[in-house]
């Protein structure tokens, strides 16, 4: 088995996953590529087996276990989408897995998880991040001597993964002979990008590599800060399929070497890209999957006449997340705000709140109050959407003006995070 990772490793994956995974569509994505005057193309990896291109690696490892090994069977640990590819490949190689992911895992990756690998696999439910559900799976694999197969810190995991990039030459550059300029990669790990950029700065060595990682979990650009892997104290995992604390040693070495551009995206930003993803192109985009198209506004001005593939790696949303995703996409975009507005407990007072401080299109979408008859103020918490962002300093003149006492929850106040 491969000790180091080798560009070349990803040609033998190649022939090894022919006939397992699909060889997914490179879509030429004309609105893009007019917004940005530039010829945007999607590598549609939701449209893989699984719905993620995580099938790559898992069974491009799994290929290789040994007889002995697979009668004892394997242990991973997943956000959810490497626990499909595993299970997947637990299935037509006949092994079994132990399969451990965060408690938080959304339901619809559970399910899938169990629907793939069926008697071939038990699903551990562990912790509330991938990293606790990982230190666990991998102390149960030590124990019960099974392989581990890790997500990302694994030359033949991270050949796996590299194949979204030889296809993506082949389907687009050895056909019609199109340089490509820019690949915008997602990044949890970094096994995607580790794999994909070694294979293109050995065949296209021109194209630059942009990675992407979400606002809150940015533990790549931390390690190539810090120049050596750290652990963030800090993680928000909504977008579960690259959020990790800790990259590996061996992604960290590649994906410094093949990285041209690190770029951070707000996760309100990932929730606008995959409701315009979802409502614009029909796309079901997971948050992890819509990453490298919500990075582009960041880079726009440099795309201008170039040729750039984003990477919709996967597309396992659960239906459940939806509203939560178009709350913090109208939080991003300015057009949702949150008050503690401090009523007189006298008649009218909420009357000519509605009729004096609310504009016509400014629209009350959540109310809580109740009366306490002791007291001359209440407070009352209050949800406003806005037709535009610009409504918002208006809104607030007019509270002013009426004499209204209140406080605008802010994003970063821990009541923010409890209203959404
Ligand atoms: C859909 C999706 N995109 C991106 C990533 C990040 O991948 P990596 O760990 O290879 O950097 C993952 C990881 O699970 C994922 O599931």
């Amino acid at each position: 088995m491969a000790k180091t990772f080798e560009p070349m490793l990803v040609e033998e994956a190649r022939e090894h996953l022919r006939g397992v995974v699909n060889e997914t569509p490179l879509q030429f994505h004309a609105g893009l590529s007019q917004h940005f005057s530039a010829k945007i193309y999607l590598k549609r990896e939701d449209l893989q087996v699984v719905r993620s291109y995580k099938l790559r690696g898992a069974y491009n490892r799994m290929r290789v276990l040994s007889s002995a090994e697979k009668k004892r069977g394997v242990v991973c640990a997943s956000a959810g989408n490497h626990a499909q590819g595993v299970a997947f490949s637990c299935k037509a190689l006949k092994t079994h897995g132990i399969i451990f992911m965060p408690r938080n895992t959304p339901r619809q990756k559970i399910d899938r998880v169990r629907s793939l690998g069926g008697p071939y696999v038990t699903i551990e439910l562990y912790g509330d991040t991938f990293d606790e559900a990982f230190a666990e799976a991998k102390s149960v694999a030590q124990k019960k001597k099974r392989v581990f197969v890790h997500p990302f810190n694994d030359p033949l995991v991270i050949a796996g993964q590299g194949t979204v990039g030889a296809e993506i030459l082949e389907q687009l550059s050895t056909k019609s002979g199109e340089k490509i300029d820019y690949v915008v990669v997602p990044i949890g790990g970094g096994g995607l990008c580790s794999g994909l950029g070694s294979y293109f700065k050995w065949k296209s060595p021109s194209t630059k590599i942009i990675g992407v990682e979400p606002a809150g979990a940015p533990a790549m650009d931390q390690a190539l800060k810090a120049g050596k892997v750290v652990t963030l104290e800090k993680l928000d995992t909504f977008v579960d399929g690259a959020a990790v604390r800790t990259v590996g040693d061996l992604t960290f070495k590649l994906c410094k070497k093949v990285l041209d551009k690190l770029i951070l995206v707000p996760e309100g930003k990932v929730c606008e890209t995959m409701i315009s993803l979802y409502q614009r192109d029909g796309i079901v985009a997971e948050p992890a999957g819509a990453l490298s198209i919500a990075a582009l506004d960041q880079i726009g001005p440099e795309l201008k006449g170039k040729t750039v593939v984003c990477i919709v790696s996967g597309g396992n949303n659960d239906i459940s997340r939806y509203p939560e995703v178009i709350e913090r996409s109208l939080v991003y975009q300015g057009l949702k705000h949150y008050f503690m507005v401090n009523f007189s407990q006298r008649p009218g007072a909420l009357k000519r709140y509605l009729n004096e401080a609310l504009g016509p299109t400014d629209d009350i979408t959540l109310f809580e109050y109740t009366k306490k008859n002791n007291r001359e103020n209440g407070p009352a918490l209050i949800g406003i959407e806005l037709a535009r962002r610009e409504d918002f300093k208006p809104l607030l003149k007019r509270m002013d003006k009426i004499g209204m006492s209140y406080e605008v929850i802010e994003k970063d106040s821990p009541i923010f995070s409890f209203l959404i």
